[in-house]
């Protein structure tokens, strides 16, 4: 496989931009394409079998467009799909999932917070993790209903995002946090409010620069990282509207290319 093929990265959503960002740092020289299925959005309230074959519609898309990685830039998504996905496909993928295993060994308080979408908290692969990585530590997991709906609107700094916030901190600040866990890649795009919102002591923990770190692991290995010094290209679709990422990208407005796709 040739490897000045693309990165292919997909997402419910426009949460996703917030890995690509990090990949695109750590990984200058690779052309990327990007699925933003906000049509959909949110995958989190959805059934396994549904967010399965959401995943397997994008997977099939970025396979047509010749990617030599796919990286589900998703929680909900890879806790529910990637083991059916590496099981039916043989391209490399990357997963995301929320960094409970950092925040149990960093925590102070021995109590750390998770926000994330239903379909994480409740996956399979959600709970074994956390039990394997937080015994004798207190867990305090929260759904953040309707913060992707807010983002994917573009509201991000509306009064309805602080409220829902507010209340969904409360019971983390209650239980003395030292740690919150954003799982969920929309989630990133929160943490100035977030800053606002908590005291300095408690840090927020995102997995995006580890999940870039495990790409160029992974491509490093199958041989498949673009060697050649070039201006690489860097196509998102959309199958709803395009403002959006076009808001959350515009650092990067010179170098991609946004297009609406029926997918
Ligand atoms: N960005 C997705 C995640 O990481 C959002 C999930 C959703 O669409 O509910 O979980």
């Amino acid at each position: 496989m040739a490897s000045n093929l693309p990165i292919g990265i997909f997402d419910s959503g426009v949460g996703g931009t917030s890995i690509w960002k990090e990949i695109e740092d750590l990984l200058p020289y690779e052309n990327t394409i990007y699925l933003a299925d906000s049509q959909n959005a949110p995958y989190g309230n959805r059934s396994v079998d549904e967010i399965i074959s959401l995943c397997i519609k994008n997977t099939e898309l970025l396979l047509d467009l010749n990617c030599k990685i796919i990286v589900v830039a998703c929680n909900t998504a890879t806790t529910n799909a990637i083991s059916y996905l590496r099981d039916n496909y043989q391209v490399p993928f990357i997963g995301i999932e929320p960094a409970i295993k950092p925040a149990a060994l960093m925590t102070n308080s021995n109590s750390i917070g998770i926000l994330a979408t239903r379909g994480t908290l409740n996956s399979q692969l959600f709970s074994t993790t956390s039990k394997e990585h937080t015994q004798g530590i207190k867990i305090t997991e929260v759904i953040g209903e309707g913060l992707v709906q807010l983002i994917e609107q573009g509201n991000i700094d509306s009064q309805e995002m602080t409220d829902l916030l507010k209340s969904y901190l409360k019971p983390m600040l209650d239980a003395e946090i030292d740690h919150l866990v954003l799982g969920c890649s929309h989630y990133p795009y929160l943490i100035p409010k977030l800053r606002e919102l908590l005291p300095n002591r408690i840090q927020i923990i995102d997995s995006g620069e580890a999940v870039a770190r495990q790409t160029k692991n992974i491509l490093d290995k199958n041989r498949l990282l673009n060697n050649e010094k070039i201006t690489p290209y860097h196509q998102f679709y959309s199958n709803s509207t395009t403002s959006v990422i076009h808001e959350l990208l515009m650092d990067h407005a010179n170098s991609i290319r946004v297009e609406q796709k029926e997918f």
